[in-house]
């Protein structure tokens, strides 16, 4: 297929009110701000219907003889192309699962057993334990070694750092697109070619980048790539995208009987949750509503440029009223360019509890705490059990609740 060039004129004007009614938790009467995106988002009316449409008249196993296991079995196919047009590549290697973490020990335990004494894994500061852990327990069991990039000032993984690091015995380099505690977004393909250069995998967590940006996974060099579609519009679940020369030569962990294909399902233990994946489709089917083009990647490709757009805004609000409350400091990158709308705070005068409780008193959703992301907090040297306060931002937030949640910052450790 010939390539096409997409430009702001391909993208559908924004509108709030028509963006925010298609969520009935934001429809509700005096709903809550969600400030709360990078440990959930909100999902639209598509995602509950067919949610309770599969359960209602559907709801079977796979693989049987009679009408209902068919539609759930045609239901998954058309599900692992859906996410095969969300991360840009073959559904062959779409594998879905509980959720991003379960997923990843998954493929981890199938990639370590290829390893061997000595071989070596790079994992960063930036991450979020779910690429993290899995790799260290790996590590444990086979006698690898692992290394771990730090972090440069404004919270971005160090890549003079890992251009010393990478080598001859590196299998894998395990890396986000983006933190979701800080916002950062990494230099991906930066990060992939120089894992390829020495023969090493670049295996992508992209839970916090895909809710606010258009994964491509060939663009990005990834040979595995992960998300949660609960942080997505869409339900609790995971979903990995593995090179599917990849996929095929892994040793899963797997039942002898499960079918060995499609490649990705060789990664999936168990029966799904159905209905989650027919949840997974309808936010599928809102983001397509959102864009504009002929086949569902160039509609998600165009909805993609919309909310990136409309988020920008938000940043750029936000860190400029941001500026002007001295008891709020932001941690990582102070520019809106290279990060998403995910906003790492330290609060002078109170704990990073006291500061939720306090937006919570104002009507917003916020979250304290480390967010899992550990290596963010040792590199701030915060108290990890305190950790930092957390605002994120999805494309449904609009201009207003970003200056609602600056007038509540502003009242931090003034009023209640
Ligand atoms: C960047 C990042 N990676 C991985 C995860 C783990 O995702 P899941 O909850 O789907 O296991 C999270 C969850 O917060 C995350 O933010």
């Amino acid at each position: 297929m010939a390539a096409v060039t997409m430009t702001v004129d391909d993208i559908r004007p924004w509108n709030d009110h028509a963006v925010r009614s298609r969520f009935p938790a934001l429809a509700r009467n005096a709903p809550p701000i969600y400030a709360d995106a990078p440990g959930g988002t909100q999902v639209p009316s598509e995602v509950i219907d067919a949610m309770v449409d599969y359960l209602s008249t559907i709801n079977s196993n796979i693989e049987g003889e009679f009408d209902a296991t068919r539609q759930t079995d045609a239901l998954i196919h058309e599900a692992r192309a859906d996410a095969a047009a969300l991360v840009g590549g073959d559904p062959e290697g779409i594998a879905f699962g509980q959720n991003m973490t379960t997923l990843n020990f998954n493929l981890v335990r199938a990639v370590g057993r290829t390893l061997t004494s000595g071989d070596e894994i790079i994992v960063t500061q930036l991450d979020h334990e779910a690429n993290v852990s899995p790799w260290l327990l790996m590590a444990q069991d086979r006698d690898l070694t692992v290394r771990t990039i730090p972090l440069t000032t404004d919270l971005d993984i160090d890549l003079d750092v890992l251009a010393s690091t990478v080598g001859p015995r590196t299998r894998v380099v395990a890396f986000t697109l983006a933190s979701n505690a800080v916002g950062t977004v990494t230099k991906a393909r930066e990060i992939a070619d120089m894992a390829h250069a020495h023969g090493a995998l670049a295996w992508m967590d992209g839970v916090a980048f895909t809710p606010h940006r258009l994964v491509d996974v060939n663009a990005l060099g990834s040979d595995v790539l992960l998300l949660s579609p609960y942080k997505v519009y869409g339900p609790h679940l995971g979903v990995g995208w593995i090179r599917p020369e990849l996929a095929e030569s892994l040793p899963a962990e797997r039942v002898r009987p499960a079918s060995l294909r499609p490649l990705g399902h060789r990664f999936e233990t168990g029966t799904l949750s159905h209905e989650a994946i027919a949840g997974f489709r309808g936010s599928i089917d809102y983001l397509t509503s959102l864009g504009t083009g002929s086949d569902t990647r160039e509609q998600i490709k165009t909805a993609f440029m919309s909310i990136q757009a409309h988020e920008a805004q938000l940043v750029d609000v936000f860190l400029q009223g941001l500026a002007d409350i001295p008891t709020v400091h932001l941690v990582g990158r102070a520019g809106s360019s290279d990060r998403v709308a995910t906003f790492g705070l330290r609060t002078l005068n109170v704990s990073p509890e006291q500061a939720a409780r306090h937006l919570d008193a104002h009507g917003i959703y916020a979250w304290n705490g480390n967010f899992y992301a550990q290596g963010v907090m040792e590199a701030l040297g915060v108290d990890p059990e305190s950790g930092i306060l957390r605002l994120g931002f999805a494309h449904y937030n609009n201009l207003s609740d970003v200056q609602r949640c600056l007038e509540a910052l502003r009242t931090l450790g003034i009023t209640g």
